[in-house]
């Protein structure tokens, strides 16, 4: 294994289960300095026990709720303590609720918009004056194939990929000079809590579904580790000249 991030300092979000557990022990295996954040405490126990050992002094777990404001505040403080500093945040988590998009509660529509959208960008307010504030700063955000294709039953989901998306186009532009780099990635269906907790209504048409796999391996779900390899390619300096924009890996669903 290369060791990309030795010296670097990582904030993962979602870093308890899914993605954001994977790209966690990737960038920890190449190296960094890394504090994993999640809302679910059991989630980062997991993660700390699935560290090797000799990456586990590298690593300090903070619990973050990414939609509160005050959570979010607390915790990036207590990430900060342990980090010194700050020069890779990766905002992985995430929830989704599928329901016909009339019957959707305004509750559930803002927890949906909450966590994915407005938690990403609590999350790069927070940390953008001491990223920006280092050397070859880097976001890594997590849009959807559901933002790009067409969901049904997923309407706040793809809406909140699809904020995401502006979201880090407009940060990649407007910190470009201060030499930040700002990415999304667009996993297609990856076999994760998202996907083994989809719940769709009982009578959806399956006829309307877009592709939720991709061609390769028969059309099985991807691995988290087939995304945090390319979280890892992105934010090391071999993704130097990529910023403002989207890397698909979804097996070929969308192609
Ligand atoms: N799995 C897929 O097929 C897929 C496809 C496209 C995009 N994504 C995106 O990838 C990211 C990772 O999701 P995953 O598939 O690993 O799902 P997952 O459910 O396995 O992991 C999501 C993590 O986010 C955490 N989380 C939820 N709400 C939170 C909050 N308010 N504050 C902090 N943490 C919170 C959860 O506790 C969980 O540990 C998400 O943004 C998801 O939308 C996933």
């Amino acid at each position: 294994m290369e060791r990309r991030f030795e010296g670097r300092r990582v904030l993962v979000t979602g870093a308890g289960s899914g993605i954001g557990q994977g790209v966690a022990l990737r960038l920890l295996a190449e190296g960094a300095t890394l504090v994993a954040a999640d809302v679910a405490e059991t989630g980062l126990k997991q993660t700390v026990e699935a560290a090797a050992e000799a990456d586990r002094e590298r690593l300090h777990t903070v619990r973050i709720d990414v939609s509160d404001p005050d959570s979010v505040s607390e915790g990036w403080a207590a990430a900060l303590e342990f980090l010194g500093s700050l020069n890779v945040l990766v905002n992985a988590a995430g929830i989704m609720r599928c329901a016909h998009t009339h019957e959707m509660a305004f509750e559930e529509w803002n927890q949906v918009i909450g966590v994915n959208l407005s938690g990403t960008f609590l999350m790069c307010r927070a940390a953008l004056p001491t990223l920006i504030a280092n050397d070859h700063p880097v976001i890594v955000n997590f849009s959807s194939t559901a933002a790009f294709g067409s969901n049904p039953y997923m309407a706040a989901y793809s809406a909140s990929k699809g904020g995401v998306n502006a979201l880090t186009h407009s940060l990649a532009l407007e910190y470009v000079k201060q030499g930040l780099r700002a990415v999304n990635i667009v996993p297609g269906g990856i076999n994760t809590g998202i996907t083994s907790g989809l719940n769709l209504p009982p009578d959806a048409d399956w006829s309307l579904m877009a592709r939720l796999t991709g061609w390769i391996n028969g059309g099985a779900l991807g691995d988290p580790k087939d995304i945090a390899g390319v979280v890892a390619m992105v934010a090391s300096k071999e993704g130097r000249y990529m910023t403002g924009t989207e890397i698909r890996v979804d097996g070929g669903a969308l192609m």
